[in-house]
């Protein structure tokens, strides 16, 4: 089950892992309604956008840490109507945008206190 679970989400591309947060769950269903129509389901490329937003070629390494990441988001998305999500909601898309891009571990949250701590490296 494990296996087909994993295959399912390598599939697809965007991923709610297994044993994801639930912070990073609300993150995929909100991504799937505010942000997908732009940036494709999987984060690959989409109408909106055409470069992925995470992984392979992703270019969010430039936001430095998740504080920077969340700071965007905030201002700028979703980009036809930025403030349309709460704090928290913001916090939990880009929990989503992370664990998808392999910055987030497993069950880690995003919260206040770590954000700027979280580096994203790659
Ligand atoms: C109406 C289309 C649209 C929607 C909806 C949208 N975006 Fe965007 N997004 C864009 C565009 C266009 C850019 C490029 C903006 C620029 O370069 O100034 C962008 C850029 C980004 C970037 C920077 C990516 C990079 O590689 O530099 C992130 C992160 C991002 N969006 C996250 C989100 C999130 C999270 C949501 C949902 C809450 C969202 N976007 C919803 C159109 C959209």
């Amino acid at each position: 089950m494990g296996c087909l679970l994993l295959g399912a989400a390598l599939l697809t591309g965007a991923a709610v892992r297994a044993n994801d947060s639930e912070q990073v769950r609300l993150g995929g269903m909100l991504y799937k309604e505010h942000c997908a129509k732009c940036h494709g389901e999987n984060g690959k490329s989409g109408p909106g956008y055409p470069h992925p937003m995470w992984g392979d070629g992703a270019q969010i390494r430039k936001f430095k840490h998740a504080q920077g990441l969340i700071e965007y988001n905030r201002l700028l998305m979703p980009f036809d109507n930025p403030g349309i999500l709460t704090d928290e909601q913001i916090l939990a898309v880009t929990a989503f945008v992370l664990a998808n891009h392999g910055t987030l571990a497993q069950g880690q949250n995003l919260d206040a206190g770590n954000a700027a701590k979280v580096m994203i490296e790659r």
